[in-house]
């Protein structure tokens, strides 16, 4: 009889039973969603972000990123939700992390998402005494204005995670977006300031045009199934960061079967988180994923995931420039694609 396969992985120091994560999305508010994640199979979940702006917005403190957007900061103030908008206040938040906490098993990693080094960053420790396993760092930036440079930004998000790092003992992950001129030295910064872990990747929400209204409006779009350019964002460069840095790497954007998972993991993710394929076809999903995922690794002989996590990033393969500019090269030089091959 074939005995089923350790499916277990360590993320930010945590032990996990398996590799399937509920990232920060709306279900989450909910606590009997949140049973329900656990329930099918989530081995931890990411609390919906606290956001800066919900803690400063009476404070007036956001000071350097909104200072260096493109309109002044009370104008920018004036696009933010009304406090009463957001879904949670901050003390509500707060006590979010608590009932999460008493309700649930598995390690709560609660969500700060924020840009500036301000007095926001108290809330880490408010997060930490509410009982969460964890801190993930969202740091969300859209910049525009054109005398920013890019140190400057990666400089700011270099001190907002040693500011969060001081003031908390639980581990921290920082969140990212890919856009960046070099990930992998950012990465390597963010690593040296005592980051537990990064995640690759947010997904980054452009805002459309309503041709109604004739406005621009925010329309958070999810990753639908086999978006192929939202998953090898993450494959890509955990592929490239796998050994390069000491902290865990989280694979985000994209995932919505065992078979995305399975990418990850061999190109060096520790954890994949899901969001949007929870969010379209609902949390019991995360059964289907967890079954196909242990099948899989029964059909081609694997005793566990350990044993596959990293087995093609960048520095295990025979062709690392398969990751490089190289890739690129080859990939258009070839005819015609052939759509899902
Ligand atoms: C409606 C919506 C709300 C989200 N809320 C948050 C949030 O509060 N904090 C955060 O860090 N990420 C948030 N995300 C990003 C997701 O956690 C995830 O990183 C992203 O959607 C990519 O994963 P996916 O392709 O599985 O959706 C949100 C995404 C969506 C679509």
């Amino acid at each position: 009889m074939d005995i089923a396969p350790d499916l277990s992985t360590t993320y930010l120091g945590m032990h996990l039973t398996n590799p399937l994560v509920v990232s920060a999305n709306p279900l989450g508010r909910n606590l009997s969603n949140l049973q329900a994640m656990q329930a099918a199979g989530a081995s931890a979940v990411v609390l919906p972000s606290l956001f800066e702006e919900q803690i400063t917005h009476e404070s007036h403190e956001l000071d350097f990123f909104l200072t260096h957007g493109t309109y002044s900061y009370a104008e920018a103030l004036t696009y933010f939700p009304e406090p009463p908008r957001f879904e949670l206040a901050p003390d509500q938040y707060l006590e979010h992390v608590r009932q999460a906490k008493a309700a649930l098993d598995i390690p709560v990693i609660a969500s700060l998402n924020g840009v500036s080094n301000g007095g926001w960053i108290d809330y880490a420790r408010l997060i930490q005494q509410a009982g969460a396993d964890a801190l993930e760092l969202n740091l969300y930036f859209v910049p525009t204005d054109p005398g920013l440079a890019s140190l400057a930004i990666e400089d700011e998000f270099v001190d907002v995670v040693s500011a969060v790092k001081a003031s908390v003992e639980i581990p921290v992950s920082v969140k990212l977006s890919p856009y960046f001129t070099n990930l992998a030295a950012l990465a390597h910064r963010l690593d040296v300031a005592g980051a537990d872990g990064l995640v690759l990747f947010n997904r980054f929400q452009q805002p459309d045009v309503d041709l109604e209204l004739l406005e621009i409006v925010p329309r958070p779009t999810l990753s639908p199934v086999g978006d192929e350019q939202s998953l090898r964002l993450p494959l890509c460069w955990i592929g490239i960061l796998d050994g390069r840095i000491r902290g865990s790497l989280a694979a985000s954007s994209g995932i919505h079967t065992a078979q995305d998972v399975l990418k990850l993991l061999m190109v060096g993710a520790d954890v994949t988180m899901l969001a949007s394929e929870l969010m379209l076809n609902g949390i019991d999903k995360l059964r289907r994923i967890r079954l196909d995922l242990t099948h899989w690794l029964v059909d081609h002989e694997y005793k566990s995931i350990g044993q596959l996590q990293g087995s093609l990033s960048q520095r295990s393969v025979t062709f690392p420039a398969a990751f490089e500019r190289s890739h690129y090269v080859r990939a258009v030089s070839g005819g015609v694609p052939v759509p899902g091959r």
